[in-house]
């Protein structure tokens, strides 16, 4: 299992000395949607040479009608990040354009689909999809897998399902990660890394947990000795 660290902090500045002091562990980084939206392609750059060169997952949350997705995508993959990801619930067609484009190139960013937000209780869910959440996310999960995506973003309580209804090795990424003594901030479906790991988890995300800390090295060391 792999932990990928999101670098959300307040200026590129802040996310910059974060990814130097973890430069020697062994992870990725997390660059999302106010870092990019703020710093841009010339942060990824930068993060290159401050953070020791890792892969990045390039977290934008793609939303859109099939051909801006699939143009969107071909523009990630041209910058050569390792991983981004898009809605499942933008539709199989959405998923299938952004897939047959990129499978055209010679080599192409992992691609995963978002299915419900780690954010949204059970039933903040079934109150917006007037449907149960796991086999609603399992459903979301076959879907980007018959389109050819790589994996999923999920919480760690969907893992068993989704793979169950996919294949054992469709990649699971799994936000709402907290340490026993983290609280939960605006995260809803939260598990340790041990139960990620348990559930078979491919990637964990943590953000706050790690960079909200006095010491986030430690804090990365503390997690990499639970996997
Ligand atoms: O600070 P925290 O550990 O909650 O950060 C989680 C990160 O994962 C945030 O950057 C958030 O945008 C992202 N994320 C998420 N849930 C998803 C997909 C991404 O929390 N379903």
């Amino acid at each position: 299992m792999t932990l990928c660290v999101a670098l959300d902090l307040a200026s590129a500045r802040e996310n910059l000395k974060l990814a130097e002091q973890l430069s020697g562990e062994k992870i990725w980084f997390k660059v999302g949607l106010r870092s990019f939206i703020r710093d841009g392609w010339g942060f990824l750059d930068e993060l290159d040479r401050a953070g020791g060169a890792k892969p990045v997952f390039l977290d934008l949350k793609l939303h859109d009608i099939p051909k801006t997705m699939a143009d969107a995508a071909e523009a990630i993959a041209d910058r050569g990040v390792a991983m981004f990801n898009l809605h499942a619930s933008a539709g199989p067609s959405g998923l299938a354009t952004v897939m047959d484009r990129l499978s055209a190139r010679s080599s192409r960013p992992l691609v995963l689909g978002v299915t419900a937000l780690t954010s949204l209780s059970e039933q903040e869910f079934e109150a917006l999809y007037h449907a149960p959440l796991e086999p609603t996310a399992a459903a979301m999960a076959r879907s980007c897998h018959e389109a050819g995506l790589d994996g999923v973003v999920c919480s760690v309580h969907e893992v068993g399902a989704i793979k169950s209804a996919t294949r054992s090795d469709f990649l699971a990424l799994t936000p709402g990660i907290r340490l026993a003594h983290n609280g939960e901030d605006d995260q809803n479906r939260i598990a340790s890394p041990a139960q990620a790991q348990k559930q078979g988890s491919d990637f964990i995300v943590m953000g706050r947990p790690i960079y909200g800390a006095k010491d986030p090295a430690a804090v990365v060391q503390e997690v990499l000795g639970t996997l």
